[in-house]
């Protein structure tokens, strides 16, 4: 039968096979991670696969081998069962969806994605079959899905089956009808809601989703087929883009840039995650420039992406204020991070500047200005919305802790994100900000327990890691974005331990984690024992004969020192001096038997609220110590005098606030007291369990003392230097008055060599607070006397 539709229909088809056919004569061995196609496989410096790297035993280790467990257990059948559904195929009895968001509802299809990345990843650990084996199997099946959905197209669109829907264009592959996607845009324009018929939730989102999960099957596992399948998607994709919804009634031609703008601009419905890293990636593995179309369909320009070229912050707006045609006064975090995933992506297959400043400059308004201790963003503030999942106002920290915040799954886009910008720009301040998600709120995301196999808790992932004084972490998470996500975190932990430069010239060591690389194409093996972050010290030892460089990170918080020996003998050449925050640089004919050590006293640090200086939080090397137990004080934090204990090497681990033993694990645990005189348990965040612990305190000193001379002068602040929040809080004054005191700038200058360094330091601060007025002469004179008594400072 020949009609003009069956006509098309069977153009269609014949361009999908030669894509397929392209598809599929990649050959075997020349596919996957290792062979130069994946994220970041075209910049200067580059991921390698996951198989070339191997964890060993240690924290990491241990939050990866539960979620193993629990991905080992699950029945990857459930994961099927809404495509067969939709593909009129029959699901075996017995046997339920995972429930969650992944229950059939509008966002049904993503944990799906999600699966099968875990799968991949941990298949590339460790090489264990029953891993390839479910996720070939659920290949197969999504394959048939798609095969079955597309096959209805032959019989033309007044054709029914018994699920009701014929597809629009061949290739659609999800759990929810072809139309839950395309109703997104012209005429229609649907919005969130629980009309299955009307509504939709983020339709792009979950298409990522897949297509990320059938990308990572190909790289990680080599499994074709999942390349075959998302090809087929990419090629739907690309006429869902641009023809649109061409079968309603209302059909007005292409969608135009105007339309993708208004389409992205909407609140949860226009989220679309990254989806324009996934076609970027099939433009760099098909060369097809209709993939690089579709990638650039998603560019979010309606107004995110010409204020993130200009460097102008519009995260959160007044309200009379807000620029585009949808969007609201607050931006959700995690629907905006993937976004600029995707920009870098685009970037490192163009070359097209614009992406990369768009997303360099982005990232620059979270980091610092959003960037909560534990490495998360996003929360409540007094007067914003009652959502925890959008972005605080600029340099708002102190005031965004009020509760709920930091959801789990934009920390995780946010380390793509910096690990992206990482590989171009090599700027090693990426890298803490990194290894700070990592080792605290990723690690601390999966609960230190096993899940029951199947339902129960699901996964024991959280969504939100509250900030708020005494908070407690809640696992579970069967079905959502940060339980999805999750899965992926604790799988891959070994992708940024090492990267290597595009001419294979240079080896980057970013991370401390026990692993061992094999650096196949120079025929390198490196292990790297450690300990970390438990221990401060990691030895590196060599196989194999070749001439490269090793960059050693040099971490932000290594204050205290970072001494290299090579092989048994302390390294003191130029390339060996060692700034915090750099990769120091050890060049060499490297053979067989070389070791290298490495040793990075961790201290104690306090960090202060950008906004509140008096509200910190305590850091142990990389990571952040979380005091336990539920406080009353009337602001409701902990309150800590801490000063009085300091000597002139201003280490407050040897005198305030002091490591008192360890736990089974080897985990350390602090002690210190409150300014009641209560006692105080401090352990690292990655502690995961569900006792109440806070992330931040009060910081209280109400006089001029040093030790046990107290001088009777108020500990005066000086506000000046605060910065006012872009969107002002009611009731809250911004810039504010809590500023840093006379106290915290002079032992912002420790360690003093001498009693004498520490007395001029003193007297030059109090001289300062003098001539800004806060300070009379008086006053200064009692400070300084008390400064010069002081001489027990020197700790002996
Ligand atoms: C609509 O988009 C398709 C690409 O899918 C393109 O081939 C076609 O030329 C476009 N039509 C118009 C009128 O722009
Ligand atoms: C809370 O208050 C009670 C008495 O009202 C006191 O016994 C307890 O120690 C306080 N706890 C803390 C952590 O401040
Ligand atoms: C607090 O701990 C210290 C030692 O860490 C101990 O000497 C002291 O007695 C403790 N104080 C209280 C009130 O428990
Ligand atoms: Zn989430």
């Amino acid at each position: 039968m020949a009609n003009p539709l069956n006509l098309f229909v069977s153009l269609l088809l014949h361009a999908l096979l030669i894509t397929l056919a392209v598809g599929t004569t990649t050959p075997a061995s020349d596919t996957g991670l290792g062979h130069g196609y994946g994220p970041g496989s075209a910049a200067p410096v580059r991921p390698f696969p996951l198989d070339q790297v191997r964890l060993g035993p240690g924290l990491l280790q241990e939050k990866r081998d539960r979620i193993k467990s629990f991905i080992r257990a699950y029945d990857e059948r459930r994961f099927l069962i809404l495509f067969n559904e939709q593909a009129g195929r029959p699901n075996p009895p017995g046997i339920s969806v995972p429930g969650g968001w992944e229950d059939g509802g509008l966002l049904s299809g993503h944990w799906t994605g999600h699966y099968m990345t875990a799968l991949s990843q941990a298949y590339a650990d460790a090489g264990e079959d029953v891993f390839k084996r479910k996720l070939d199997w659920m290949v197969a099946g999504l394959a048939a899905c798609q095969r079955a959905i597309t096959e209805r197209m032959r019989g033309g669109r007044s054709s029914t089956n018994e699920d009701g829907w014929t597809p629009t264009y061949p290739g659609y592959l999800g759990a929810l009808p072809e139309d839950t996607v395309l109703r997104l845009g012209p005429p229609r324009w649907a919005v969130y809601g629980d009309d299955a018929d009307t509504n939709t939730w983020a339709p792009w989102y979950t298409q990522h989703k897949i297509m990320r999960g059938l990308l990572d099957a190909y790289y990680n596992t080599d499994n074709t087929q999942a390349l075959e399948v998302v090809l087929k998607m990419a090629d739907w994709a690309h006429l869902a883009l641009t023809i649109g919804d061409k079968n309603h009634p209302d059909y007005a031609g292409n969608l135009t840039r105007d339309d993708l703008n208004y389409m992205w601009d909407m609140y949860i419905a226009g989220e679309y995650g990254g989806a324009n890293e996934v076609f970027s990636e099939i433009y760099q593995l098909t060369g097809d420039d209709r993939h690089l179309v579709t990638a650039r369909a998603f560019d979010n320009r309606e107004s995110l992406f010409g204020a993130a070229v200009e460097d102008k912050d519009i995260l959160v707006v007044n309200a009379d204020d807000i620029p585009g045609r949808r969007r609201e006064a607050q931006l959700h975090a995690n629907t905006h991070v993937p976004q600029f995933i995707g920009y870098m992506r685009i970037f490192e297959h163009t070359g097209w500047q614009e992406y990369f400043n768009a997303a360099r400059n982005f990232y620059s308004w979270v980091v610092p200005h959003r960037l909560f201790a534990h490495g998360g963003t996003g929360g409540q503030f007094p007067g914003s919305e009652e959502n925890s999942e959008l972005f605080q106002n600029r340099d708002n920290i102190a005031n965004a802790i009020a509760h709920d915040g930091a959801e789990t799954c934009t920390t995780y886009n946010m380390l793509k994100l910096a690990r992206d910008l990482f590989l171009h720009e090599h700027d090693a301040s990426y890298m803490d900000a990194y290894e700070r998600g990592l080792f605290n709120m990723i690690a601390g995301s999966r609960a230190d327990e096993e899940s029951s196999d199947g339902d129960g808790d699901g996964p024991l992932l959280t969504y939100f890691q509250p900030l708020s004084p005494g908070a407690v972490r809640e696992y579970g998470n069967t079905g959502t974005c940060c339980g999805g996500t999750g899965m992926e975190s604790h799988t891959k932990y070994q992708e940024t331990v090492y990267l290597r430069s595009a001419d294979g010239s240079a080896l980057w060591v970013n991370l401390y984690v026990p692993s061992t690389l094999t650096w196949t194409e120079k025929g390198i093996e490196i292990a790297q024992e450690t300990t970390f972050p438990r221990g401060d010290t990691a030895k590196f030892t060599i196989t194999g004969d070749g001439i490269f460089d090793i960059k050693l990170r040099v971490p932000g918080w290594a204050q205290r020192g970072f001494t290299v020996t090579i092989n048994g003998e302390k390294c003191t050449g130029s390339g060996c001096k060692a700034h915090p925050g750099t990769y120091l640089t050890l060049s060499r004919h490297w053979q067989t038997g070389d070791t290298i050590a490495v040793q990075m006293p961790f201290s104690i640090r306090v960090e202060r609220a950008l906004d509140r200086p008096d509200t910190q939080s305590i850091l142990w090397g990389p990571v952040l110590l979380q005091i336990l137990g539920n406080t009353n004080s009337t602001s409701g934090y902990h309150e800590l005098s801490l000063y009085q204990h300091l000597n002139l090497d201003g280490d407050y681990s040897r005198t305030a606030i002091k490591e008192t033993g360890t736990t089974p694990h080897g985990d350390p645990l602090f002690t210190t007291a409150d300014t009641a005189g209560r006692n105080l348990t401090l352990r690292p965040y990655y502690i995961s369990d569900r006792r109440p612990a806070s992330s931040y305190f009060r910081r209280v000193e109400p006089t001029v003392v040093f030790g046990s001379i107290d001088t009777g002068v108020p500990n005066r602040k000086r506000d000046d230097g605060l910065p006012s929040y872009d969107v002002p809080v009611e009731g809250i004054p911004s810039p504010g008055t809590d500023g840093p005191t006379f106290l915290d700038l002079v032992w912002d200058r420790a360690p003093f060599a001498t009693h004498a360094a520490f007395v001029k330091a003193v007297k030059d601060i109090a001289d300062e607070f003098v001539d800004s007025g806060v300070y009379t002469a008086t006053e200064r004179g009692r400070i300084v006397a008390g400064a010069k008594d002081a001489k027990q400072l020197d700790g002996r």
